[in-house]
């Protein structure tokens, strides 16, 4: 694996990247511009990777070779931390002044980028386009996240945690490209229904799992759609992100999708009231109580079942408190599923918000499947393996 270091304050974290990668039997080979060298030593990452590290074209390389070419067919993967803005506008349009860009270029390695940089850096229109370029180009992305950053700010832009770059590091090179050529359709995160302009009704789920079905589709290859209700989680890089509040709206970006996708995944907890009417005025307290009458939304998850197209495959999630397999397995029928994930309230580190999850598959044949408690990450692969076993 090549690793190539920019120059930004997260390039000490990146020290740690590098350790965790070693950790697990990685071998890697560190390039580091010349502003990188202005915050961690060269000697850092040699000693890390226990590797001779790249920094100048014209040094003499440490075996006699073209140093960029060998580097560049080395690597079965190419990880840029941190990603600085004027190395990703040089990567989008192909200018190769160092040995980092010249690897970049000359690889045909996947390509896996953890910008890193000032919020206003980050959201500006003209780096936010390179991204996108890079993005449909073929490389991907760890996002930054938001925090305090090193310039004082708060905001988006800061690198990503290094467990998760080398997550999504694994996982790229990991990931057989089984999905490659479907469409998948995801759904995550809870519905909100309008009770009037300041109130409404919802649930706790965080989108969690949805999210990381979606990127785990992504990541073996799927074109992927993720209809989410309002969120702060960022939707995965490279994946068709679409915003919606209620269940009526979430029912219509997914029906008007879902004749044209291989695999439906709706691990969104919908909500199946709303208000019968909106008050488009906030409704004003008064000392006596007050009743909202709530009607039926529509089931989305039925819909698709009573639609459902020959080979696509229909994955339900199923949330309950009392008899979860018997009613799972009752869901699976009615909505006429391939698989219902069930999923219990009452496990510890499962179901809304954490990051684990605590399932039982249930399969149209009757077979069922337990997993051990683990990363909704790791859980959405299994969802999906078995999703591809239905067609
Ligand atoms: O988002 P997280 O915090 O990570 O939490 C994940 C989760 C617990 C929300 C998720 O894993 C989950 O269980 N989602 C489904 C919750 C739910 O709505 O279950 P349900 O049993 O009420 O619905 C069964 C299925 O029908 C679900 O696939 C649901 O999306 C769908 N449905 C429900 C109602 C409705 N009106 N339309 C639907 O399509």
């Amino acid at each position: 694996m090549v690793v190539g270091v920019c120059g930004g304050i997260a390039a000490y974290k990146v020290v740690e990247v590098v350790s965790r990668l070693k950790k697990l039997g990685a071998e890697v080979h560190v390039i580091m511009t010349e502003s990188a060298q202005e915050f961690v030593g060269e000697l850092t990452f040699r000693t890390m990777s226990q590797n001779p590290v790249a920094t100048d074209m014209f040094g003499t390389p440490a075996r006699w070779e073209v140093e960029h070419v060998s580097l560049a067919q080395k690597a079965d993967l190419f990880l840029v931390a941190p990603a600085t803005a004027n190395t990703l506008a040089k990567m989008a349009y192909g200018i190769a002044d160092n040995m980092l860009l010249t690897t970049y270029l000359a690889t045909r390695a996947p390509v896996l980028i953890a910008p890193a940089m000032n919020k206003n850096m980050y959201t500006h229109p003209v780096t936010v386009e390179n991204m996108k370029k890079l993005s449909d180009g073929g490389c991907n992305f760890v996002r930054a996240g938001e925090g305090f950053l090193a310039c004082g700010d708060v905001g988006i832009g800061r690198m990503a945690e290094p467990a998760e770059i080398v997550d999504a590091a694994v996982n790229l090179i990991a990931c057989e490209k089984d999905l490659a050529g479907k469409r998948v359709l995801v759904t995550a995160g809870a519905t909100q229904e309008a009770i009037d302009p300041v109130r409404f009704i919802t649930n706790h789920s965080s989108g969690k799992m949805g999210v990381a079905i979606a990127r785990a589709a992504k990541l073996r290859g799927a074109e992927v759609v993720l209809v989410h209700g309002k969120s702060s989680l960022p939707a995965p890089y490279g994946v068709e992100a679409v915003c919606v509040g209620s269940a009526q709206e979430m029912c219509d970006a997914v029906l008007s999708r879902a004749p044209k996708c291989d695999i439906i995944v709706k691990a969104a907890a919908v909500a199946d009231y709303a208000p019968e009417s909106v008050s488009t005025q906030t409704i004003k307290k008064s000392d006596a109580d007050l009743s909202i009458a709530l009607k039926r939304n529509p089931d989305i998850l039925e819909s698709l079942g009573k639609n459902k197209l020959a080979g696509q495959v229909l994955v339900g999630f199923c949330m309950e408190t009392q008899d979860l397999l018997a009613n799972a397995q009752k869901k699976l029928e009615k909505k006429n599923c391939d698989l219902m994930v069930a999923n219990s309230l009452t496990e510890p580190g499962a179901g809304f918000g954490c990051d684990t999850n605590t399932v039982t598959i249930l399969k149209k044949n009757g077979e069922k499947l337990t997993p051990e408690n683990m990363s909704k990450e790791a859980l959405a692969h299994i969802i999906l393996s078995e999703a591809v076993k239905c067609k």
